[in-house]
């Protein structure tokens, strides 16, 4: 037997017994003649004892140890001597007095000390990932990983789902990313693609009659990273039939409450709020409002119409709006004049023309470079309209909306992440809903779709996708989580007539509709039930509920931003034979 106990389980119970403990060596103090490691596996830590007088090879064998040495050691468990007990750690009042010691393998000086506290370059973690993830908290993320979707698993076996898996080898099909495409060998100069998520073969099983489908699927997609991406993502998919939007939604609120209440030992408020997209394009800037703080954006269009600031008046007169918000300038927050510049730069590096502050003095005085363009009344009615108090800042950016919305929005999450805005340990919840079907594109001068191209319209706006595509609505919600867009899902279209017509708004002809998405078709034909669902990004669900700013922190290997992988050195080339046989030229 390699160990009767882990390391991280020993207690004042064991005090007395013999045991034997196998893992790798986390800390050694050398204290006048007494060895002291730290021994560490899965588990956690518990502290081992050479003494030299006690048992001398036993010691001399220690002498050797180093970091992430692996050892086996037989010891009997003893209480801390009086004022040494360590009360961070669960093992803290007991310590091992070490009888035997086995090295079972050594270990050069890693590149960063796995029991530290020093910040090292990600880049260096990824590399050496294999060490990294020995880190107790990279082993806590994938533990908390794992029980997060095990309760997931549970709470949708416990509703009747059923997990059913689908291709990774499939038909390169639009989701509104870039395909990552796999050659095939049998088939020369044909390609498979990678999911980009489930979406149609989950309505091919609700069309197989699999009501109540779910899956921990991965997902592919050739996209730009960032923090919240990766090229590869898991999702946690699900699909029903014979629902309407309320019961999508009360299950995918069902189960995060039951998430919350289980691993973070925390309610959540039910149901979660919604907020139509319109509304939270104009009050928050974004369609994925965070909801943890205040600081709303405001039309002050009207208010500030005929002043003699020239800039505002053309805005107003070319059609577009001024928004406005209060930043109410926390504690040791106040702003000067070189933060309204950084702020400046911040924004035009989005797009923003400018941007316009005014620091209140009082109800009917401000500070700003352009109050001189503006009446006083004017600015009376703007603060009193904002509400805003003294020390207080009004920022304004004025433009055609929602893009002035939408960089207003920037400066509100700029601006509460660098201030202290966001309460800590906070959750806020949100859907957003009434998203339009479609949005013009202007590089593809088409329209394309919002969400994905077999999303239903409303019932009632299914006449405009001919003449007004702009206006249709479609049942499409989002789920959102502080800020961060943690899952979209839909009801589906489900009628074959109904799915041409989008293609058509689309401007897919009928032949490549045919070409590729000719099995869809053909399936909703043959009496595909209502149905619809959504994904939920586990990366990023399980980023945010560990408090870590990127999703990398949450994955055991992920890639880089250039979506490289610095362990295994993917992607890489291969051999002339490999390509050969794919049918694939060398370049
Ligand atoms: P969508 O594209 O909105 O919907 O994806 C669902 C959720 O998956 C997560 N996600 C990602 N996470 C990490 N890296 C990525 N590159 C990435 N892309 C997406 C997000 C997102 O909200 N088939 C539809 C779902 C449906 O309609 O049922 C879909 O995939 O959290």
């Amino acid at each position: 037997m390699f160990r009767t106990h882990t390391a991280g389980s020993l207690t004042s119970a064991q005090i007395g017994k013999k045991v034997s403990l196998a893992g790798w060596v986390h800390t050694r103090r050398d204290h006048g003649g007494l060895i002291f490691i730290d021994l560490r596996d899965r588990w956690g830590i518990v502290q081992l004892v050479f003494n030299p007088k006690a048992n001398p090879a036993v010691h001399g064998q220690a002498e050797k140890l180093r970091s992430e040495f692996v050892v086996r050691v037989e010891g009997e468990v003893r209480r801390r001597p009086a004022g040494t007990e360590n009360p961070k750690i669960p093992t803290g009042e007991v310590e091992v007095l070490a009888e035997a010691l086995e090295i079972l393998n050594e270990s050069p000086t890693p590149p960063f000390e796995i029991s530290g506290s020093d910040v090292i370059s990600e880049d260096l973690r990824l590399k050496y990932r294999f060490l990294d993830l020995r880190r107790p908290d990279m082993q806590e993320s994938l533990r908390f990983r794992y029980e997060l979707t095990r309760i997931v698993r549970d709470h949708l076996h416990s509703l009747d789902f059923i997990e059913v898996e689908t291709p990774d080898l499939t038909k390169s099909t639009p989701e509104g990313a870039r395909d990552f495409l796999v050659p095939s060998r049998l088939t020369p100069g044909a390609f498979y693609a990678l999911p980009q998520s489930p979406q149609l073969f989950k309505q091919l099983l609700m069309v197989s009659g699999f009501d109540r489908y779910f899956q921990l699927a991965r997902c592919f997609r050739d996209e730009d990273l960032r923090a919240d991406r990766q090229p590869e993502h898991t999702q946690i998919d699900l699909e029903m039939s014979f629902v309407t939007e309320e019961d999508i939604m009360n299950v995918v609120e069902g189960m995060t409450a039951d998430i919350f209440e289980k691993l973070l030992q925390k309610k959540i408020e039910r149901p979660f709020r919604r907020i139509p997209y319109e509304k939270a394009l104009a009050r928050y800037g974004s369609d994925k409002p965070d909801l943890r703080y205040e600081m709303f954006l405001e039309d002050v269009t009207e208010l500030l119409k005929g002043s003699e600031f020239k800039i505002f008046n053309e805005v107003i007169e070319g059609g577009g709006k001024i928004k406005a918000l209060v930043f109410p300038t926390p504690a040791g927050s106040e702003l000067s004049r070189k933060d309204f510049d950084e702020l400046t730069t911040h924004l035009q590096a989005l797009g923003a023309k400018g941007l316009v502050w005014f620091k209140v003095k009082r109800e009917d005085e401000v500070e700003s470079p352009v109050a001189k363009f503006f009446q006083a009344g004017q600015i009376a009615a703007l603060v009193k309209k904002l509400a805003a108090r003294p020390g207080q800042v009004i920022f304004i950016v004025a433009g055609p909306d929602p893009g002035a919305s939408i960089l207003l929005g920037a400066l509100r999450t700029h601006l509460a992440e660098r201030y202290p805005l966001i309460p800590p340990g906070r959750f806020e919840w949100t859907w957003v809903t009434e998203f339009p079907l479609l949005e013009w594109s202007e590089e593809e001068k088409r329209f394309v779709a919002l969400h994905h191209p077999f999303t239903s319209p409303r019932e009632a706006d299914e006449p405009l996708l001919g003449e007004a595509p702009e206006k249709v609505k479609a049942r499409a919600y989002d789920l959102v989580l502080n800020g961060t867009e943690i899952g979209g899902g839909s009801i589906r279209i489900h009628k074959r007539a109904v799915q041409e017509k989008l293609f058509r708004a689309l401007k897919i002809s009928a032949q490549e509709a045919e070409e590729k998405f000719g099995f869809l078709l053909k399936a909703l034909s043959f009496g595909a039930p209502p149905h619809g669902g959504i994904a939920l990004g586990v990366d990023r669900l399980v980023a945010i509920l560990r408090g870590k700013d990127s999703i990398r922190e949450v994955i055991a290997f992920p890639k880089t931003q250039k979506g490289t992988c610095l362990l295994t050195d993917a992607p890489s080339g291969v051999s002339p034979r490999q390509l050969k046989e794919l049918h694939i030229k060398p370049a």
